[in-house]
Formats: structure tokens, sequence, C-alpha cells
């Protein structure tokens, strides 16, 4: 039952059951009340009036809420900026953002309420795009980080060639299948409990204490499981909570707020989008020798988390690729939209793409394949030291297996034949254009504010032998509750089904970091293990006292301890050490070594170790309408000795899929007013089972482990896959740029929606 063992998804069942317990599926407190946000119908104004005498006398109301109403602070910014309220007073700075909050006997009564509002606004400039935006003097909503190795602009001038040109990366929503939700539920001294459908419980409570004005005591946060987070919920989640809170303390009943996906869409901040611009120089071969890049990205109106998502899009400005001169500079840039906030990869992709674009220009400008350039422009392997392998933060690479994952990839896939092959369709194929790429994905594992890695457990062992687990970490699809559990049941080599994996809580493990950064196992597997360690230890001692036996005659076996010459029962053990009082209960703690990072430097270590992997796309394209078909995706990624390889297998194929998503049809578009037009599933285009490759190899590289010590050497696997999904973007561009026989670099920006496509096969045409 430990580790190595590909044990489904401990829901799996209930999933597909409908069993699972999601928030909305608990059984609702007598009583029960449920809120509706009213949301701002301006982008950027003053609010000259704000009637609610009709919401208030509507059917079913029983109390409206103000920003005026929070009897704490009127600020959920996660980062402590105090730059977004609760409830926006007196202003508001995008279209949708929540002024007030209806409280009624029923959804649909608060819902209606809502719509009564007679608000006026004086509208004020505003400013939703960034691309007519300076990324030097705009206004930013955090300062902008610099990374600096060598000389960049010298490197650049003096190289034999060198181009410049700009990218736009778009958005995305995340559509987790079970939308934002909270349920605040009164106790005690007017204490609330909330259940909260987050990844990061301990700052839904601290926001939560804080809007109160309360203690952080006075506040329990619970969440057994999330239909989807995504990064979704790391930060939006507090909201939700505090509304929910403030009005359940208000009026001394339960309160349920759980937004229809059209308000979940437009209230809450997704992937931020991206303008790139990049200047690179090079050699004839296609060797880099220097790259100058300015990220700018739409972060909304408030700074939630883009400082570190635009500072993991600089780290990320290389992927798999020594740049001999760097410079890269990040612009979060202030706009009157929804706050952008983490999503899977949380920056790094929009910097990896980035990366790619480069190396794409450099492949059509010296006329190979961009492969061929991939290959010439990786960092050394592990072990190698031909001075090509430090960062442009300046952590050295020490554990790369990018060149090992490329070569097997490329052979099992017969990358080299597939090219001939769809040449000669190609060349016989007036209408339909097949085209291929191999991209790799290097990706910095740990969260780059480096108090965060680390983690708390708490495991008791009862004394019929079974163990109660709990840890930081929230379960959101990704299989993390059955990964600890796991790793306890291989500590005490007892069976799975002895584990009771139970609710993330705040009122067992405080302090918690937001699951996020793909370190929920690393970190929450580590303490867990640190603390069932712990209870083994003193088992062990016990039991060589009592048997009189050294310490190395005990050994834990499959639900039985090896004490001398006998054997005993788990449970039996367990037993008699309660009779000798000793505790069987323990917390356990984590702390990540090594990492540590300057940002005002602009060098460091901020990630313990990189994740990699690679993956290998053909699509076909129609030139006519620009709508195109993924035909087959190989993928080979690594995650160290797994410790769940159908869990991961699960990541891997899922995450490919949701990046994907994200650059070909997932489009978010804002009109003229600041409205975002694309919030229901009607007009907004996640991958459906059909869009899947039509073949879809999916393999984890057996030989890999991790070079640092992690939990039994397993690799992070959560984000990493996402960025597989790059393989289909420049498959696209591929297919495009055969009209014109690989002359011309299609510059395709994402996502590729077959309009843009199509607008890429004229332009090539054209420019050929
Ligand atoms: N997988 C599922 N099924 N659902 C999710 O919401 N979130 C992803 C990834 N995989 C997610 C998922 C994101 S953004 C992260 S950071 C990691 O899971 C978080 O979990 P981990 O650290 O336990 O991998
Ligand atoms: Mo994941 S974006 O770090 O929640």
């Amino acid at each position: 039952g430990g580790v190595a063992t590909d044990r489904r998804h401990d829901s799996a069942h209930k999933h597909v059951t409908g069993e699972a317990v999601y928030i909305d599926d608990m059984p609702e407190p007598a009583g029960t009340l449920h809120a509706c946000l009213g949301l701002s119908t301006a982008a950027h104004a003053t609010i000259r009036s704000m009637d609610l005498s009709a919401v208030r006398s509507a059917p079913g109301v029983i109390d409206v809420l103000t920003g005026e109403d929070v009897p704490g602070e009127n600020d959920i910014s996660p980062t402590g900026k105090h730059d977004e309220p609760v409830l926006a007073v007196g202003k508001v700075q995008f279209f949708g953002q929540p002024i007030f909050a209806v409280i009624a006997k029923t959804r649909e009564q608060a819902r209606r309420a809502c719509r009564l509002a007679k608000v006026e606004y004086d509208e004020l400039p505003a400013v939703f795009d960034i691309a007519g935006l300076d990324p030097l003097s705009d206004r930013l909503v955090t300062p902008g980080l610099t990374l600096k190795r060598g000389e960049a602009a010298a490197a650049i001038a003096g190289a034999p060639r060198s181009l410049k040109g700009r990218m736009a990366i778009g958005g995305q929503d995340h559509f987790y299948l079970e939308g934002h939700i909270a349920l605040a539920v009164p106790g005690e001294d007017h204490d609330v409990t909330v259940y909260s459908s987050t990844q990061h419980p301990s700052e839904v409570q601290h926001m939560v204490a804080h809007a109160l004005g309360v203690p952080s005591h006075a506040v329990t946060v619970e969440i057994r499981r999330m239909g989807g987070g995504f990064g979704g919920k790391e930060t939006q989640s507090n909201q939700f909570a505090a509304i929910a809170a403030i009005a359940a303390k208000r009026l001394g009943r339960a309160v349920k707020i759980r937004p229809d996906r059209d308000d979940d869409m437009t209230a809450t901040g997704k992937r931020h989008d991206f303008v790139v611009d990049y200047e690179v120089g090079f050699d004839d071969e296609g060797n880099i020798l220097g790259v100058d890049f300015v990220y700018a990205a739409r972060c909304g109106f408030s700074s939630d988390l883009s400082g570190p998502v635009t500072d993991r899009a600089l780290f990320h400005c290389d992927n798999a690729y020594f740049w001999p001169a760097v410079k890269a500079v990040s612009a979060p840039l202030y706009t009157n939209t929804v706050s952008n906030t983490a999503f899977r990869g949380f920056g790094g992709p929009q910097g990896m793409v980035g990366a790619e674009r480069v190396i794409e220009e450099v492949a059509f400008a010296v006329g190979k394949d961009p492969l061929e350039i991939r290959k010439l422009n990786f960092y050394d392997a592990a072990g190698e030291s031909s001075g090509r392998g430090v960062t442009p933060y300046h952590q050295p690479v020490e554990d790369n297996v990018v060149h090992r994952i490329v070569a097997e990839l490329e052979q099992s896939c017969d990358y080299a034949g597939r090219r001939r092959e769809i040449a000669a369709f190609n060349a016989n194929s007036p209408i339909v254009k097949r085209g291929i790429a191999l991209t790799p994905v290097k990706f910095g594992i740990s969260f780059t504010a480096t108090h965060y890695n680390q983690a708390g457990a708490l495991v008791h062992a009862y004394t019929d032998g079974s163990v109660h687990l709990n840890h930081g970490g929230t379960e959101m699809g990704q299989g993390l509750y059955i990964k600890v559990a796991q790793v306890v049941a291989e500590e005490f080599q007892i069976d799975i089904e002895q584990v009771k994996i139970t609710a993330t809580t705040t009122g067992k493990v405080p302090n918690t970091s937001a699951t996020a950064a793909s370190s929920g196992s690393d970190l929450n597997g580590m303490a867990a293990q640190n603390a069932a360690r712990q209870i083994r230890d003193r088992l062990t001692a016990f039991a060589a006292e009592k048997y009189e036996v050294p310490v190395e005659q005990v050994v834990f076996l499959p639900n039985r301890v090896r004490v001398g010459n006998q054997e005993i029962p788990f449970a039996d053990l367990v037993k008699q050490a309660y009779m000798a009082r000793i505790q069987l209960s323990a917390a356990g703690f984590y702390k990540t070594p090594k990492i540590h990072w300057d940002r005002d430097k602009g060098r460091g270590h901020p990630f313990y170790y990189f994740a990699y992997g690679a993956a290998c796309s053909e699509v076909s394209i129609d030139t006519l309408t620009g709508e195109y078909v993924v035909e087959r995706t190989d993928i080979l990624h690594e995650t160290g000795r797994s410790l769940n390889r159908a869990i991961d297998l699960g990541q891997v194929e899922g995450a490919f899929i949701q990046g994907m998503g994200w650059l070909t049809t997932e489009e978010l578009v804002w009109d003229d007013k600041g409205r975002l037009r694309t919030h229901a599933p009607s007009t907004y285009k996640i991958p459906l089972a059909s869009d899947r490759p039509k073949i879809f190899n999916v393999a984890l590289a057996d030989w890999s482990e991790a070079f640092e010590p992690t939990v039994h050497r397993s690799k992070a696997v959560g984000e990493p896959p996402f960025m597989l999904g790059m393989a289909v973007l420049h498959a696209l561009s591929d297919a495009v740029a055969s009209v014109a026989e690989h002359r011309v670099c299609p510059r395709l920006d994402a996502p590729a929606t077959p309009e843009r496509v199509l607008m890429a096969v004229e332009r090539v045409r054209k420019v050929a």
C-alpha cells in the first residue's frame, strides 16, 4: 500500500458516482441564507450614487452589504498592498467588480434582487489593452524585475546576425468544474467556520479575520476537496469567503455564496496575457549569443499575485536554453480589467513561450529545423561542464536531463521519418497542410517566495492501529491526498486503507502555504513523513525496551513489526505502546533546504530543482478556413521515482490538454467598454474530448530520479507538463510556414485560433 504503487485516486469512485462531497453538496444548516454579488457596470468610474432600496425590498431579501458594512478591513489583497477591496467603495476599477452583496432566503431571490440596483457612475479614462502601453513608463501594479547576466546589448550588437520581434500571448480562464463557493457557519462566541473552495485555507482564514476585525483564532477554514483549482483558487477564494463570513456573523445564520458561471468568469482573475518584445543576436549556425526580453503583462486593477507571476515569467525566459548574455525585464501593467492571478505554471508558460518564439525565429532565419536550433542551444547536461550551465538568475543548472528526454522522444516518435513524410504530404496537398514540432520543458520547482516553502502535518495512530492523517495541502483533483497517504502507509508499512485521509483545516495544521507551485507532495509528503517517522521511532524505542532487543532488531514489515525473533501485528504494538503511555500523535514539519533568492540583485537559487519533459505534436490545418486537428502527440515526461505513476500520468495528460487549450482555442475577449464577452462555455472554448490528439502516446521516463533528496526521490508534476502544449502551437506554426516553403517565420500569436491560423497563412503567402 505504500509509495511507488499505482493507487487510483482516493476519490475516483466518488467522483464518477457523484458521491464525492463538494461544498455545495454538504447538508445546509437550518436557516441557511444565500448571497449574490452585485457587480459594477462600468470599467473605471467614481460611483455618483448607489440606490439599493429596490434591492432591499425585493422578495426574500434579508440583508444587503456594501463596503461600508465590512466590520474590519475592507481589503483582501494577498500581498498586503491594500489595493483590493472586498466590496468597492466610491469608485470601481473594472467592469464586473463586486460593489454590494445581497443576502436572501434563496439563491434565486438573491440573484433577482441584485439586478434591481440603481447605480450611477461618472466614467474615468480606462485602459484595457497592454499592446499600446509602454512597459517602461506606464503604470504598474507592483515593481517589475530585471534579470541580467553578461552584456546582452553588446552581445546582440556584436553578433553576426540579429533580429527583433513581438509576440502576443493570450490569457486563460481556469474553468474549474466546481466554481467558487463558500459556506460560513457561525458558532460559539460568534466565531465562524468557513467551508471554502480554496487552495489556500490559511490565507482565507487570515483574510476573513482581517475583514471581520477578529483574531485568526476566531476563524476556522476547512476544505475537503475542490472540483479543480488550477491556481484560480489560490487567492480568488478570499472574496467569497469574506462575504459569506461577514454576513454569517452579522445575521447569526449560515450563509452560502456560489456565483453562477458567468459571474465567476467575470469577477475572478485569470491567467495574465502578455506582450513579449524580444531581440536576439545569433550566428549562421543558429547559436544564440545574446537575448533581450521585455515581458509586459496585463495585471488588471490590483497587484494580487502579479509580482510573483511576472517574476516567474522571467525565470522561464530561458526554458531549456543557455543564453550566453541575457537581459529580461518584466512590466506588471495596471489595467481596468479583473485582477489576473495564478494559473498552472504561474507565468512560467508565458516566459517559455517567449523563449520558444526566439528559437523559432532563429531557425527560420538560418533555414534550419527548429529542433536543431533547440538542441544547439540547450543547457549543459547534468555532469557536463562546457560553461553553459547557469540561468539568467545565476542559479546553476545541475540536474539537466533534457538532452536524454528529447533524444528518446525523437526516436520513439520517429520525428525525422515523419518530418520527411509530412514534407511529401504537403507537396501533394494544396489545401490541407501538415506540421510537426518537438518542444522541451524545463520548469523550476519551489515557491520563489522562499518562506512559502514549508509545510506541516498531523498524524495520529489510534489504539486499533488505524491512522489519522492531516496536512496543510489541499486536494483539487491532482491526487495529493492519496500520495501523502501512501507516504504515511509506507512509513508504518500498513495497508493504505488503514490511513484515513481527512479534510484540510486551519484548526489542525496552522500557517500553511497555498497548495501551489506544484510543491504539494514535495512539501506535505515530507511533513507527513516526518510526523509518521516520529511515531514510528517512538514505537521502535518502546518495542526495543519492552522486548529487550537492540533497536536495529525492530523492523516494520507489512502490517506487522518484527521485534527480535517474534512478529507482532502493527495494531497490537500500537496498543501495547498506548498501555505504556507512549505518545501516539505527532506534528510533522518540513522546509525546503538550499533555496534563497535576492530579488533586488536578481541573483540566487530560487528553485530546489528543475522538472523536465518534451512533447512532439503533429497537426493538420485547412488553409482555406484555418481550422485544424491535432493528429498525434507523443510525450516523454519525468517525475523522478514517481510516488504514483497512475496519478502522474493523469497529471501529464490533463496538463498537456489544458496547455494546448490555452495556446489554441481559449480566447478571452474584452470589448471597448471593458466588458468580458467570453464569460460562458458558449463563447469560451476549452478543449473537448474530440479535440484531444487522435493518437496520444504519453510516457513517464522510467529512469528518472530526483537529483535532490525529495520525498522518495519523486519530482513535482502538477504544472511542468502544462507547457508541453507548446508543441501544438509550434506544429501549427510549422504547418502555416509550409505554404511558403518555410521561408518566413509565421509569427503566430497565441492563442492560435483558426482565425489566427488563417490570417498567418495569408500573411506568410504575401511576405514570401
Ligand atoms: N490537477 C487537477 N486535477 N486539478 C487542479 O486544479 N491544479 C494544478 C496541478 N494539477 C490542478 C491539477 C496546479 S495549478 C498546481 S500548482 C498543482 O496541481 C497543485 O498541486 P500539487 O502541488 O499537489 O501538484
Ligand atoms: Mo498552481 S498556478 O501554482 O496553483
